[in-house]
């Protein structure tokens, strides 16, 4: 395991005194409420490393840069292990499906990775540009001028949508609403603190909600793995390529391994979630969208093709500037393999880490007035991998990012030259942490023409907190 020459017993990390009230279970759990807000408090109290326990640190915060380029760049050493703290039990389907890239390491990671990345290429995600758009002008197309709508659940379908096209290939409308329902059923369980902090397989519970769930989504998986097997070679959909990897050596994924990661590359939670912060974004920033549609005119009402894609660069721009924001995954976790070190400070096995992208993009020195939606900052020269990470970093950086950059384009780029969504009156946009970091209650709003000049609306909530939206 990693030592270092530097490493000091004797020295400490800052955190709180034993004497604060509470323990870290109920720290840890005032923390899964508003992680965001609460890694903040953490960073401005003590500093960019620091603990819940000085003298035996169990829970590190890394925040910044370059304590992030340390545990990034070790992927042997911190480790992820997405679900370690979700007691699911081994054997079940629930744990075959969290079985994907997100909980492997080593060399068995990285031959997933090898496995997997033929199916991510620039090249090959542009192949399914033209499913993607078939889905979202149809979907778009039943709305109307004058609709008042949860745009955060239209956006959710669309992905969801393209999901089911580009990853299994699949539309029709039963099978569509059946996986719909599993997902959504899923999502709302795995997520929420009772599956964390009552893990048991009772009548009841939303662990055997889970359970069940997955053992029913599995069923679907294999399915799909065995309808698609005889002709992988020949189609394109994410799950046949994966299907028709080959190593080195000639082995593929077995059906658990396809199982697992076609699950992961299916759930696309985190576009929706940037696409719906998006269209807050510009509601309250009408300057920047009226530019925004300025750019996307070249477009003709069409979404953008091929070429298209790569003149567009306002619309990548608001992408970015969204995610520096409200990164999807405002939290990541690491674990450290055996003893090891940080800043200078011995670790012991076992540590938890947290790390934050979210504190991270608010670095005033790197995102000058960092609170601020600011889209032309990404005229300047790039930030690096570990100043701004909405994709992660290191060896378990986002393989589906290239996917996530054309879905969320193509949705965005359709929506606003058809219309200008704006919040409805009075709604408390609050953030909070799901799946992925969204609006608790959602984004209803009005559709207006596109065009049309609308002041922002006032709003209320903790967005405040997270975004500056007083008016120049
Ligand atoms: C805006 C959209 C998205 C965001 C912000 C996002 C963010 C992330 C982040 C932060 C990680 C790293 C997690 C960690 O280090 O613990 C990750 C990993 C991953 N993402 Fe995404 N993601 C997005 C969309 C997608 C899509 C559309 C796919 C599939 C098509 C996808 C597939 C994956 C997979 C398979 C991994 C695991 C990689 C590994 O562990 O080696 N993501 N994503």
């Amino acid at each position: 395991m990693k030592t270092s020459g530097d490493t000091r017993t004797d020295l400490r990390l800052p955190g709180p005194g034993p004497h604060l009230a509470g323990g870290w279970r109920a720290r840890g759990l005032r923390m899964l409420r508003d992680p965001a807000e609460y890694f903040m408090r953490q960073y401005r109290t003590y500093g960019e490393v620091s603990t819940w326990q000085p003298a035996r640190p169990r829970h590190v915060f890394a925040f910044g840069a370059e304590p992030q380029r340390a545990v990034f760049t070790e992927p042997d050493v911190f480790v992820a292990d997405a679900f370690r703290e979700v007691k699911i039990p081994e054997g079940s389907s629930f744990h075959l499906l969290t079985n994907g890239l997100l909980r492997l390491n080593g060399d068995r990671h990285r031959r997933h990775r090898r496995l997997m990345q033929p199916t991510f290429t620039p090249r090959r995600v542009l192949s399914h540009r033209r499913a993607v758009q078939e889905v979202v002008e149809r979907e778009l197309g039943s709305l109307r001028v004058g609709d008042t709508l949860p745009i955060d659940q239209r956006l959710a379908r669309i992905v969801l949508l393209i999901a089911m096209r580009s990853v299994f290939d699949i539309e029709a409308p039963d099978e569509v609403d059946r996986l719909q329902g599993l997902i959504g059923r899923l999502l709302a369980v795995a997520a929420s603190p009772m599956t964390l902090m009552f893990p048991f397989d009772l009548p009841g519970t939303t662990m055997r909600t889970a359970l069940r769930t997955c053992e029913e989504i599995e069923t679907v998986l294999r399915g799909l793995i065995a309808e698609r097997r005889p002709t992988a070679h020949d189609r394109t959909d994410m799950l046949s390529t994966m299907i028709a990897a080959r190593d080195d050596d000639g082995a593929a994924l077995s059906d658990d391994e396809l199982v697992s990661e076609a699950y992961t590359a299916f759930c696309h939670d985190s576009s929706t979630a940037t696409l719906t912060w998006a269209l807050f974004l510009l509601d309250q920033h009408p300057q920047v969208l009226a530019d925004l549609r300025d750019e996307l005119s070249v477009l003709g009402g069409a979404a953008p093709d091929e070429a298209a894609l790569d003149r567009l660069p306002l619309l990548d721009a608001v992408l970015k500037e969204t995610m520096r924001l409200l990164p999807p995954a405002p939290m990541l976790l690491r674990y450290t393999a055996g003893e090891t070190e940080l800043g200078g400070v011995a670790l012991p096995e076992k540590t938890m880490v947290f790390l934050s992208p979210y504190v991270t993009h608010r670095d005033p020195e790197r995102f000058p007035r960092p609170l601020r939606f600011d889209p032309s900052r990404w005229e300047g020269p790039s930030p690096s991998a570990y100043e701004y990470l909405p994709f992660g970093a290191g060896a378990h950086n986002c393989v589906g990012r290239h996917f996530a950059m054309l879905e969320m384009k193509v949705v965005l780029a359709v929506l606003l030259q058809r219309f200008r969504p704006t919040l409805v009156p009075g709604t408390a946009v609050d953030r909070v942490m799901r799946v992925s970091l969204v609006p608790g209650n959602g984004l209803p709003v009005v559709l207006a023409p596109a065009g049309a000049r609308i002041p922002p609306p006032e709003v209320s909530g903790n967005i405040r907190q997270s975004v500056d939206l007083s008016r120049l």
